[in-house]
């Protein structure tokens, strides 16, 4: 049997093979505390999973639903856009509801990528981006993500001839791996970039409501003259704890959200119909329940840069995201010191390179551990590095 070569020559998924390490442990009788993937531990808002117990039974909910989602889940797509960024957008034409962020930035690079087309992707950066590229047949330009450009792109250093070919830049502010945020003054300068080289910006907007101490992130589409050249990506996932669930959306420039239609209505069937009800609660949660929750990462994100400062490695405390980016020590690489951790404490942290060759020399740890692993996880590194 021959395999496709986009099947055959893709890495597998990052996490796959940290899961695979972790079993590999677990089946050795260690116990491994994992500050690995970004998947929220806290439970999904009860009115929103009482919401999927008074809606599953409703017949329409038990058919094929429209790809383009409920009106009723668009619509309050279009309040929370008003209510949370002060924008208006167009239920009808500028949004459309995903099967989670991943389903759609995987499709996007086929509304775009032709074969040999340029995306411009960043490095360190979420590994989608780059794998939608590939399927789809183009090539990625890196676009280097370094600590002293505040980790965003720098694009007066994209070659000219490479931002004329590029027909897409994937953005991804609050930023996974780096924790890293973004203003509308930054945001100004991509659309002007955008227009320049008549391409489009795709901005995964996953963690703009994973915030800490008092900061609000700003979407994309509040920069001038960003609908007529970008679409966001948004996730429930990480703002109400639903990645098991499948649910986001993305929204802007009505064509390209169009492009989007055509081709996930000929690949997927949409979001079934009361998780998309379960959508509708969600976007109606309350800031105060927001607070809470981003209050307990944040106690969280404290605990963990506390003691990577204990054993010698210095962080600035991000904004928003799940996660703390981290300098391996001298004289370490990421897959170096991971591995070191991991077989020397049982602690499972992802390696910077898993992101890019830029995110080499830098490790992530993800705050989506309960607290009770996060403080003995925590202790086990001081321990040893006391050692
Ligand atoms: C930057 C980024 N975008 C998208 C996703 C996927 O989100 P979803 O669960 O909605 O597919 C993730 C998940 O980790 C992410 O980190």
């Amino acid at each position: 049997m021959k395999f496709a070569s986009r099947v055959e020559k893709i890495p597998p998924y990052l996490f796959v093979e940290i899961s695979r390490k972790i079993a590999q442990k677990k089946a050795e009788g260690i116990e491994v505390i994992s500050f690995g993937i970004g998947d929220p531990d806290l439970p999904t808002p009860d009115p929103v999973v009482e919401r999927l117990r008074q809606t599953a039974g409703d017949g329409p909910n038990h058919r094929y639903p429209e790809t383009e989602g409920l009106p009723e889940f668009r619509s309050a797509v279009a309040a929370w856009y008003n209510r949370r960024f002060g924008i208006s957008v167009d239920p009808v034409k500028e949004v459309i509801s995903l099967i989670g962020a991943k389903e759609g930035i995987g499709h996007a690079a086929l509304c775009f990528i032709e074969p040999g087309d340029i995306a411009l992707v960043p490095d360190p950066g979420y590994p989608v981006y780059s794998v939608g590229t590939w399927f789809a047949g183009g090539e990625c330009h890196w676009m280097p993500l370094r600590e002293e450009n505040g980790w965003l792109p720098d694009l007066e250093a994209i070659p000219a001839d490479v931002a004329d070919r590029a027909k897409v830049m994937w953005l991804n502010y609050p930023n996974n791996p780096t924790g890293a945020v973004a203003d509308i003054a930054y945001f100004e300068q991509v659309v002007e970039f955008a227009r320049k080289h008549d391409l489009a910006v795709m901005h995964d907007a996953c963690y703009t409501d994973v915030v800490f101490d008092g900061y609000s992130h700003p979407s994309f589409l509040e920069t001038p003259g960003a609908m007529e050249v970008g679409v966001e990506f948004h996730s429930l996932s990480k703002t109400y704890n639903m990645t098991g669930w499948r649910i986001g959306m993305a929204v802007g420039n009505a064509d390209m959200i169009n492009a989007m239609l055509i081709v996930k209505s000929n690949l997927d069937s949409g979001v079934p119909q009361a998780i998309q009800e379960m959508g509708i609660e969600a976007l109606e949660t309350t800031d105060e329940w927001l607070d809470g929750r981003n209050a307990i990462y944040q106690n969280r994100r404290d605990k963990v840069l506390r003691a990577l400062e204990t054993i010698g490695l210095h962080v600035d405390p991000p904004k928003a995201s799940l996660y703390v980016w981290a300098r391996v020590p001298e004289g370490q690489t990421s897959a170096s010191f991971t591995e070191k951790i991991l077989d020397e404490c049982a602690i499972v942290v992802t390696p910077g390179n898993g992101y890019g060759q830029y995110g080499e020399g830098y490790i992530r740890l993800s705050l989506t551990i309960g607290d009770a692993d996060l403080d003995r996880g925590l202790e086990r590194l001081i321990q040893w590095s006391s050692k």
